[in-house]
């Protein structure tokens, strides 16, 4: 069964951005593939972040996560920090991995500019995720578009590593990525992407008046300014939400009435969030189960983290060897990263 890897940081918000771009992507696939999730922690600490809120929004994702629909009985789900592989693979991928792809990298030049002195962990930020889908030896990365740039570099670093040390025996497969269609959502100022920082986005488990409140003064087509004047759907991001929440006819029905002058905005808005609201109800219905039952979503974390841990030592015994470390002493204690 081919095997597949992604990953979510621990924002402390699951929005409907990464829900239409990646996580739906997940729950229709697991099914079908072998599957890894994985709640990248290590990933949260890049920037300035706020230790003491990091256990409740990990745990926090993990709940959205299971409650839009990621089955533990099919997927692994687990917290990367939970499988010490994961860092030991990225440091051993440094060696192979050019530091001019990693300075070229478009989110690390937008995002090394918001620092005056860049934490290292930006630039490597990369790696580390080469390392999480290399780990598991993962096939296919269903991801938003925004991810596709790190997955050729995770391709490069796979081919160089493979090269150098597998005698171009391909150990490490050249992950492809999978994309939804929706694979760009932009966010309520209809510009940027849907994204956490920059306080755009619709949480997957808001209730329907939060996302009422944030619908209704979301940007549409800037050039209808009156009611009375006719809109494009095409340039209007409500429109374009609908096409993820509303059924085929009311699709239709909102590119004629918005075309023609017949619906104001805010009748659009109203439309597409109730929609909205009926679609994320059984998921928030779902979150507020797993929310009244924390020892069950450790649990899932902690076999996640078994399953996932068995995967990744088996895996790092061969690259350890392959890469000319002298075997550890076997009596270690377990837990060392250094099964014998
Ligand atoms: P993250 O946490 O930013 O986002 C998780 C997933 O959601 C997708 N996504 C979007 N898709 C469409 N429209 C949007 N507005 C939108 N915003 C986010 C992302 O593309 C992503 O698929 N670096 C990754 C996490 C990661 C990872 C990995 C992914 C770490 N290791 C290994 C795949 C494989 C990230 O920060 O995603």
């Amino acid at each position: 069964m081919p095997r597949i890897f992604s990953g979510i940081q621990p924002s402390g918000e699951l929005h409907i951005g990464n829900w239409l771009g990646a996580v739906q992507n997940w729950v229709n696939l697991q099914r079908s593939y072998q599957s890894l999730i994985c709640i990248v922690d290590l990933h949260a600490i890049t920037g300035k972040y706020d230790k003491d809120t990091l256990p409740q929004r990990t745990r926090d994702m993990a709940v959205g996560l299971l409650a839009a629909g990621i089955d533990p009985d099919q997927a692994t789900l687990f917290v990367q920090s939970h499988v010490p592989e994961h860092s030991e693979l990225q440091w051993l991928l440094n060696s192979v991995t050019p530091l001019g792809e990693l300075e070229r990298m478009t989110q690390f030049k937008d995002k090394s500019q918001k620092f005056e002195s860049v934490p290292a962990g930006l630039l490597n930020y990369p790696v580390l995720m080469a390392a999480d889908i290399l780990l598991y030896r993962a096939d296919l990365v269903p991801v938003g578009e925004d991810q596709i740039q790190h997955l050729e570099l995770t391709r490069e670093i796979a081919r160089k590593w493979n090269s150098e040390f597998a005698g171009g025996e391909k150990f490490f497969p050249e992950p492809h990525p999978i994309l939804t269609e929706a694979k760009r959502i932009t966010g309520l100022d209809g510009q940027a992407k849907m994204s956490k920082s920059l306080g755009n986005t619709i949480a997957l488990l808001d209730g329907p008046e939060e996302i009422w409140q944030k619908l209704r003064p979301a940007k549409t087509d800037p050039a209808r300014v009156t009611r009375k004047d006719p809109g494009n759907p095409e340039v209007c991001n409500i429109y374009h939400l609908h096409k993820y929440f509303s059924p085929p006819a009311t699709v239709g029905a909102v590119a004629e009435n918005c075309s023609g002058a017949k619906w104001g905005c805010l009748d659009c808005k109203r439309v597409l969030a109730d929609n909205m609201i009926a679609t994320l109800a059984p998921i928030r219905d779902r979150a507020r189960q797993f929310q009244e039952a924390p020892g069950r979503v450790d649990q899932i974390l902690a076999e996640g983290a078994l399953g996932a841990s068995g995967l990744a030592s088996e895996t790092m015994r061969e690259v350890r060897g392959r890469m000319g470390f002298l075997p550890a002493p076997s009596r270690l204690p377990t837990g060392s990263g250094h099964p014998g």
